[in-house]
């Protein structure tokens, strides 16, 4: 692993190729949760943009932008691992199949009489605990969430129009909040449903990847039969990133993509990690601090920390004028490209793109030329409008 620095960003790239995936978020398991997302009512594909004023301006082929700020009306992807967990842990409760299952199938008279009875816990920095209250109410059951300090109170009122029990802001960070929503469920015979994982507590998080997949089918599905050759996830606990790079990598298994996962410079967790160089998760300790709010987590999700040691070929840290930087050029397209309305922790990958395609010596290391073709997920919209205002618009 070689470290290089440059203005307002670190990279770290791997000397060696990336290695395929464990066999743990597959295509195959994509189509079964497809499959449920598929029969839910609220569900429509989002939109995958092509930016192609940009992609001439820069000589790449291509770059795709998966916007993820429709998606169920929640403004983020969360509610796809949300919904999927909420709905894999009914099905254990009332003892039916997953794989035959139907979201209809829990709305007869008896399952929802059943169902109101059952109620939810979760930890989040917004868009995860939004996407669980508005899936437990959509099953007829109740949810608790629980928010780090200094989250934005836009946030945590979105969270309780979703649909939740309570939205709480405490005075913890992110992953001692994660702490307390598990000690709150357990004394209260709550389910948990957690997107980040411990040892014995590996289940949820698990069905919550395995709903992300639903976002990286639709983008490969949408990229008119090309392939990616780059692709830039962001990471919090690595939970999305760690999924679509499984799914990738199983997908394209003959010619792999480059994954890049991107996080906010003071909170770097996978960064760290893959520093270390031992293969073991590192934590960041304290209250770090970043308009990032989605990527401010201090250790990285247990199951799928191996799959991003494995399978990706960079990390990068990423200072906020980088988030910023992309958040006004998605909002400020060239030509006649499609606009994308995305908030702080969705534009990471877009700024540092950019930052990239306009440096030889970045170019270079990310093997980006003519024939290559990027896709970005631009996670979130406008979660926080006014912080939104305040960057796009100044
Ligand atoms: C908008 C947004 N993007 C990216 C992420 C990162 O996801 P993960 O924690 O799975 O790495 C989050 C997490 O909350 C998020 O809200």
């Amino acid at each position: 692993m070689k470290k290089y620095v440059f203005e307002n960003i670190q990279v770290l790239a791997k000397e060696s190729p990336a290695l395929p995936g464990e066999g743990m978020f597959t295509e195959q398991t994509a189509k079964k949760v497809l499959r449920f997302h598929r029969s839910m009512p609220q569900y429509r594909e989002t939109q995958l943009k092509f930016l192609s004023a940009a992609a001439e301006k820069y000589g790449v082929r291509a770059i795709y932008v998966k916007d993820e700020s429709a998606r169920f009306g929640l403004k983020a992807f969360k509610g796809l691992g949300g919904s999927y967990a909420v709905f894999r842990c009914l099905c254990e409760r009332l003892g039916l199949d997953p794989d035959a299952a139907s979201f209809s199938d829990l709305q007869t008279e008896e399952l929802r009489a059943r169902c109101a009875g059952i109620e939810f816990a979760t930890a989040t920095d917004g868009n995860h605990g939004k996407g669980v209250a508005w899936a437990a109410r959509l099953f007829g059951c109740c949810a608790h969430v629980y928010m780090p300090k200094g989250s934005v109170e836009a946030r945590r009122k979105a969270i309780e129009d979703a649909g939740a029990a309570e939205a709480v802001i405490t005075d913890f960070n992110y992953d001692k909040t994660v702490a307390y929503a598990s000690r709150l469920a357990e004394k209260n015979g709550w389910i948990l449903v957690q997107d980040t994982a411990w040892e014995g507590y590996e289940d949820v998080p698990r069905w919550i990847i395995e709903g992300y997949l639903t976002l990286a089918a639709e983008s490969c599905a949408q990229m008119d039969g090309m392939a990616p050759t780059h692709v830039f996830l962001q990471a919090g606990v690595g939970a999305m990133a760690g999924g679509v790079t499984g799914y990738l990598l199983d997908r394209f298994k003959d010619e792999p993509p480059l994954i890049t996962t991107v996080e906010p410079t003071d909170v770097a967790c996978v960064f760290l990690s893959a520093e270390a160089g031992d293969g073991k998760a590192r934590s960041v300790e304290g209250d770090p601090e970043t308009i990032m709010a989605g990527l401010n987590c201090g250790t990285p999700c247990c199951i799928i920390w191996p799959v991003l040691r494995d399978g990706a070929s960079y990390y990068c840290a990423c200072d906020d004028i980088i988030t910023e930087e992309g958040m006004r050029a998605y909002a400020n397209p060239l030509g006649g490209d499609p606009a994308v309305v995305s908030g702080e922790s969705g534009a990471v990958t877009h700024g540092l793109l950019l930052r990239i395609l306009k440096n030889e010596e970045l170019r270079k290391l990310f093997k980006i030329d003519k024939d290559s073709v990027i896709l970005l997920i631009s996670t979130e919209g406008a979660t926080d409008p006014e912080g939104y205002d305040r960057i796009v618009r100044g």
